[in-house]
C-alpha cells in the first residue's frame, strides 16, 4: 500500500551570468536539508533545482566576454553543477532553460492559457522602464533616481510593441487563493506585503520582448518578431522539469503537481512578486494546479548590502568549503538565521558559530561517551536496559517535538537549535549519572552508557539533513553503517523510533569527528587576538572529555594570584564594565571587568582580590584586559568578588 505523502521542492534556477555566491549557495542548501529531513520521515520527495539562461543580462554578459550566450550559459552552468555535489546536494533533477525539454514545457503552457482563458494574451505597446539586473519592467512612478525600486539596479527606458498578459483581471482570484490558503506565501509577513500589492490593483504584464532589442530567448509562439520573456520562461521550469508538455504521459507531473503533492518554491525575497503573483496567474489561466507553497526567505548581507552578482559585493562558495569544510559551511547557513530573516556573513561569525555547536557542543559529547564506552565496555555498547531519568525524558521530548515542528514550518535554524539542546541534556545526564564512577555500580553505568549511546544515535540521525557528510561520519563511529538515511523508506518516518537498536554494536573512539577551526590561522593573526577561550592541550584534554574531571596538573596550568586594586575607573565606551589597574606585587596590570553593576570604583580602590595572572591578553571594548579577575554569581545575577581572609601581599600564590 501507498501512504507515503510526496514532496516537490524546488529551489529558484538561478542566472548563469555569473559564478554562485554564498546567497545562491544558502538556498540550496536549505532545499536540501528540507529535501533530506521529508526523506528521513517516509515523504516521497523531488527535488529540482537548475539555470536561468535566456535573456538580455545574459545576453549582454555574453557580448561583453565576446561569446556566445550559449557558450556563457554552458561555460558558467559547471560551476554550479560542480558545487552543488561538493556540497552534498541531492537534488535529482537539474532544469536547463536552454533544453528542448524545457522549451516544449513552455509552449505547451501557452496553448493551453490560449485554449483556457482566449483573451489572456493580446498585443498592444510597451512603454515605461526595464530593469536589465532584475528583467523586470518598472512604471516611471515606481522609478526614482534611475533605479529600480527591488534592488537598486540602472533601469531603461523602453518603447516597443509587446504581447501582454491580462493579469489585471486575475486580482479577485489572487486574492481568493491569499485568503483561502494562508500557506500560498510564506512567512506571512510576506503574504501581508503579496497581498497588499495585489489589492491596489495590478496591470497588465508585459511577457514578451521585441527581438530587435533582446534575441537571446524562446521565440514568441506564433510571432518570431517577439520573443518569450524570460520570467515566464524562467518559472514554467518547476513543471516542464516534471515533463509538462511531452508527448504522451508525464508520470513526474501527475505525481508531484497538484493535489497528488505538496509543493514548495523556496527563494529569496527578491523574486517573490513572480512567484507569488505572476506564476500562479499563468497557472490559473492556463486552469493548472497552483503550488503548495512559497517560501521567501531574507537575504545575506555583506556590508549592510544585500550580496548581488550584478552588485560585485560576493562572497564566494569555493574558498569557503576549502577553508571549512561543506559541514561547518553548511551548519552555519542553516542554523545562523531563522529562515525569513536577513543574515550577515562573515568568516569569524562562522567559526564561532560552528565551534560552538559543532566542536563543543556536539563533537564533544559523541568523544565523551564513545571514549568511555572504549575504556570500560571494550569498546560494545552494552546491551543493558536503557535508563532515561525524568529530567532527560523530558528535554528529550522537548527536543524531538521542536527539531520536526522546526522543519515541518520550514525552518531548518530552529529545528537543529533543538539539537544543541537535546546535546546539552545528554551532558547534563552523564553529569548527574557520572558514569566513571564505576566501583560497585558497573551495571548502572553500563545503562547509562547505553542510554547515551541511543541518544548519540538519535542526533547523527538528526543530523543528516543538515550535514550529511559529518552525520555519516558520527553513524559510523557509533558502528551503525556508512549512512543514518541509508533506511529510508517512503512510508517509514525513521523519526518515529523512540529506541535505536545500537546494542553490541562496536564503536570506533578517539577520532574527532568535528575539528576546531583555528581562528588565528584561518583568519590571520590580528582578527584573532583574545577572542577564542584556549583549549587545554594534549593528555588532560582526553581526560576531560571522557569524565568531565581534570587532574592537579591541568589545575596548576592557571596561576592564581592575590592582587590589590591601586585604581579604578568606569569604562570609556561600556556601562557595564570597569578598568581596574591591580598591584600583582612584582607588576603593575590593567584588567578589564564586568563588575560594574555591583561595585562602584571607589568601593574597589584598596582592596585584595584573586586574580588569573596567565591568561592570554584581550582586548575589551577597545581597552586592554591582562588578566581576569575572579568572582561569584550571586543570585540575582550580580557578580561578588572573592577575596581572602586576612592580610596578604599582593602576588601571593593561590592554590
Ligand atoms: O533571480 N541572500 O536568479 P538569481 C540570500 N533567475 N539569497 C540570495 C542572495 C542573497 N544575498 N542572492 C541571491 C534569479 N540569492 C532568477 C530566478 S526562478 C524561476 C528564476 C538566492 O541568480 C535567492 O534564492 O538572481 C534568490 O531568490 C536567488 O538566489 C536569485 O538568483
Ligand atoms: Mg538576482
Amino acid at each position: 500500500m501507498d501512504t507515503a505523502r510526496r514532496f516537490y521542492v524546488t529551489t529558484p534556477i538561478y542566472y548563469v551570468n555569473d559564478e554562485p555566491h554564498i546567497g545562491h549557495t544558502y538556498t540550496t542548501i536549505v532545499a536540501d536539508a528540507l529535501a533530506r529531513y521529508h526523506r528521513l520521515i517516509g515523504d516521497e520527495v523531488y527535488f529540482l533545482t537548475g539555470t536561468d539562461e535566456h535573456g538580455q543580462k545574459m545576453q549582454r554578459a555574453a557580448e561583453q566576454r565576446r561569446i556566445s550566450p550559449q557558450q556563457l550559459a554552458d561555460q558558467v552552468v559547471e560551476n554550479y553543477q560542480r558545487l552543488w555535489p561538493a556540497l552534498g546536494i541531492s537534488y535529482d533533477d537539474f532544469i536547463r532553460t536552454t533544453e528542448a525539454r524545457h522549451r516544449r514545457g513552455v509552449y505547451a503552457l501557452f496553448e493551453k492559457i490560449r485554449r483556457e482563458t482566449p483573451d489572456a494574451l493580446y498585443k498592444g505597446t510597451y512603454r515605461g522602464l526595464y530593469c536589465t539586473g532584475c528583467e523586470a519592467f518598472f512604471a516611471p512612478g515606481q522609478v526614482t533616481d534611475g533605479v529600480c525600486p527591488e534592488q537598486g539596479h540602472p533601469v531603461e527606458e523602453v518603447e516597443e510593441e509587446s504581447w501582454f498578459f491580462r493579469l489585471s483581471a486575475f486580482g479577485d482570484r489572487l486574492l481568493e487563493l491569499y485568503d483561502t490558503r494562508p500557506e500560498f506565501v510564506l512567512p506571512v509577513t510576506r503574504r501581508n506585503e503579496v497581498r497588499g500589492f495585489v489589492a491596489e490593483g495590478l496591470k497588465d504584464l508585459s511577457i514578451s520582448r521585441s527581438r530587435s532589442q533582446v534575441s537571446w530567448g524562446l521565440p514568441f509562439p506564433g510571432d518570431e518578431q517577439h520573443v518569450v520573456y524570460v520570467w515566464f520562461d524562467a518559472l514554467t521550469n518547476y513543471i516542464s522539469a516534471l515533463g509538462y508538455g511531452q508527448d504522451g504521459a508525464a508520470p513526474l507531473y501527475a505525481r508531484y503537481w497538484g493535489e497528488a503533492a505538496g509543493q514548495l518554491h523556496l527563494i529569496g525575497k527578491d523574486i517573490l512578486r513572480f512567484h507569488a503573483v505572476y506564476w500562479p496567474a499563468f497557472l490559473m489561466a492556463a486552469r493548472e494546479p497552483v503550488p503548495t507553497s512559497v517560501f521567501a526567505h531574507g537575504w545575506w548581507l555583506r556590508d549592510e548590502a544585500k550580496m548581488s552578482k550584478t552588485r560585485g559585493n560576493v562572497v564566494k562558495p569555493w574558498p569557503l568549503l576549502e577553508d571549512f569544510g561543506a559541514d561547518a559551511l553548511r551548519w552555519f547557513l542553516l542554523r545562523e538565521i531563522s529562515l525569513g530573516l536577513d543574515g550577515s556573513y562573515s568568516d569569524e561569525a562562522l567559526i564561532e558559530r560552528t565551534n560552538a555547536d559543532l566542536s563543543n557542543n556536539i563533537g564533544n559529547l559523541f568523544s565523551r561517551v564513545l571514549a568511555l564506552v572504549a575504556r570500560h565496555e571494550a569498546g560494545t555498547v552494552p546491551a543493558a536496559e536503557p535508563l532515561v531519568d525524568e529530567e532527560l525524558g523530558e528535554a528529550i521530548e522537548q527536543a524531538r517535538d521542536r527539531y520536526r515542528s522546526g522543519f515541518d514550518r520550514h525552518d531548518p535554524g530552529s529545528a537543529l537549535r533543538a539539537l544543541t539542546e537535546w546535546a546539552d541534556a545528554v551532558n547534563r545526564y552523564l553529569v548527574r549519572k557520572e558514569p566513571w564512577r564505576r566501583e560497585g555500580r558497573e551495571q548502572s553505568c553500563a545503562r547509562v552508557l547505553r542510554t547515551a549511546c541511543e541518544q548519540l544515535a538519535q542526533l547523527a540521525l538528526r543530523l543528516h539533513p543538515a550535514m550529511p557528510q559529518g552525520a555519516s561520519r558520527l553513524w559510523s563511529s557509533l558502528g551503525l553503517g556508512e549512512d543514518p538515511a541509508a533506511e529510508a523508506r517512503p512510508g517509514q518516518d525513521l523519526l518515529d523510533a523512540r529506541r535505536w537498536p545500537v546494542a553490541g554494536s562496536s564503536v570506533r573512539a578517539g577520532e574527532r569527528v568535528f575539528p576546531r577551526l583555528d581562528k588565528k590561522k584561518l583568519l590571520g593573526e590580528a582578527a584573532a587576538t583574545g577572542s577564542d577561550e584556549p583549549t587545554a592541550g594534549g593528555a588532560a584534554e582526553t581526560e576531560t572529555e571522557e569524565t568531565g574531571m581534570i587532574d592537579i596538573d591541568t589545575f596548576q596550568q592557571i596561576d592564581l594570584r592575590t592582587a590589590k586594586v591601586v585604581a579604578c575607573e568606569p569604562h570609556p565606551d561600556a556601562t557595564k564594565l570597569l578598568r581596574l589597574e591591580v598591584d600583582l606585587g612584582t607588576e603593575k596590570r590593567q584588567l578589564v571587568a564586568g563588575i560594574a553593576t555591583a561595585y562602584t570604583p571607589e568601593q574597589l580602590v584598596g582592596r585584595t582580590i584573586v586574580v588569573v595572572a596567565n591568561l592570554k591578553p584581550a582586548k575589551l571594548r577597545g581597552l586592554l584586559s591582562e588578566g581576569m579577575l575572579l568572582a561569584a554569581s550571586g543570585p540575582d545575577g550580580r557578580p561578588l568578588l572573592l577575596s581572602v581572609d586576612g592580610d596578604l601581599p599582593p602576588g601571593s600564590k593561590v592554590s
